[in-house]
């Protein structure tokens, strides 16, 4: 089962990542844990390049195209054998953000974009997308607070009001597009509670571990 996580910046959707592949290896699943962009040693040297606060000149083509070859070595490299050999794969963003972000929040054309996604990808979609819900405004919130704290602050976050604006009401139309894939959970609840919401989610969906049902 290929399972993907998405939300806007400040969903919170990295510590629910981790949560459910610990409670899931507790259950005797083998759990693959990758994120995007990176999970690869390729894509971790695009990730700094995508990230990178100096890359502010970089045109929103350059961009879409250095997300997509990330994704293409993770899914050849790691996602599709493990699928093969029957893990469960959970991947902290996949190519919804790339609709909703170089999409929504950019403005370039979806068409094109699926067409690249597909090339990339050669079609793999997740079974299941976990959308963490929360507003532009308490997202950034949250992120500057965690700036602040320590965290990462890349040049994604960096990006206008507006455009964190568009990105939301990119996955809200995406969800609209296809509702069976996805399962929204708000994001402004307590951790334990989203996490019980998601657990939830996934076992329902779930068959019984091999080494537990022999
Ligand atoms: P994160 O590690 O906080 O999720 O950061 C990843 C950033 O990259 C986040 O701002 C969303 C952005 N992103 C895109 O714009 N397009 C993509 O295809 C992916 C995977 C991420």
């Amino acid at each position: 089962m290929f399972i993907t996580f998405e939300g806007p910046e400040g969903s919170g959707k990295t510590t629910q990542v981790t949560l459910l592949v610990r409670d899931l290896q507790d259950r005797g699943y083998t759990v693959f844990h990758t994120r995007e962009p990176g999970g690869t040693s390729i894509g971790d040297q695009i990730r700094d390049v995508l990230h990178d606060l100096k890359n502010e000149q970089m045109h929103p083509h350059t961009e879409i195209l250095l997300y997509a070859a990330s994704r293409a070595q993770l899914v050849h490299q790691e996602i599709r054998p493990r699928l093969a050999a029957n893990e469960i794969v959970i991947c902290d963003r996949y190519a919804d953000s790339t609709l909703a972000y170089q999409g929504y929040g950019h403005g370039l054309d979806l068409g094109v974009l699926r067409q690249i996604l597909g090339f990339a990808t050669g079609g793999l979609q997740p079974d299941l997308t976990l959308y963490l819900d929360i507003t532009a405004e308490d997202g950034l919130r949250r992120r500057h607070a965690a700036a602040d704290a320590g965290a990462e602050w890349n040049r994604m976050d960096a990006l206008s009001l507006d455009f964190h604006r568009r990105v939301r009401e990119g996955y809200l139309r995406l969800i609209a597009e296809a509702p069976s894939r996805w399962v929204t959970i708000d994001a402004t609840g307590e951790r334990d509670t989203i996490h019980a919401e998601i657990r939830t989610a996934v076992l329902a969906r779930l068959t019984t571990p091999d080494t537990l049902s022999r």
